[in-house]
């Protein structure tokens, strides 16, 4: 009987800690993000002509928040939601004239610029392709 107990208790500890440790571990799961040296290069094109005006050409902010350093808000969040986030409020003076590619590129440039690593494999072009990565490595 006691020892029925203590087996049923264990269980609903088990079950216990797996809803508590569920949600945090699968942030953590995001992946990498992933991109190509061209696509840096190409986004840096397309970042100096939309974004350097406001956000500085090293993206140490100007008339707008610095994209890299301590108070840069989005390292390490979930590269789908930047994607959705800069196409629906960037540029700030041209809201929603850019394309899937040309955010995911500007995200490339911006990740190199913020010390990730370019390798083999490209970058999604779509904020649904982002979710499996972080925008980090
Ligand atoms: C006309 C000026 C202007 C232009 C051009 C512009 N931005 Fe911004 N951006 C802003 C302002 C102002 C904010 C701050 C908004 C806020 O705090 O709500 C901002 C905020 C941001 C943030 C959030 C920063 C953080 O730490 O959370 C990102 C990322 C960003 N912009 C990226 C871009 C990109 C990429 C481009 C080019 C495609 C761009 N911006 C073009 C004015 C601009």
């Amino acid at each position: 009987m006691f020892h029925g107990f203590l087996k049923a208790a264990g269980s609903k500890v088990a079950a216990l800690s797996l809803v508590i440790f569920a949600a945090p571990l699968a942030a953590q799961d995001l992946q990498p993000l992933p991109f190509t040296k061209a696509q840096s290069i190409g986004g840096g094109a397309n970042y100096q002509n939309l974004c350097a005006a406001c956000h500085g050409a090293q993206l140490e902010g100007f008339a707008a928040p610095p994209l890299s350093g301590d108070t840069f808000g989005w390292l390490d969040r979930p590269a789908s939601e930047y994607h959705a986030y800069l196409q629906a409020t960037m540029p700030a003076n041209a809201i929603g004239t850019l394309t899937d590619a040309q955010v995911s590129t500007i995200m490339a440039f911006m990740a190199e610029q913020n010390g990730m690593t370019p390798g083999d494999t490209p970058i999604p072009l779509t904020a649904a392709e982002l979710e499996p990565f972080k925008f980090g490595q």
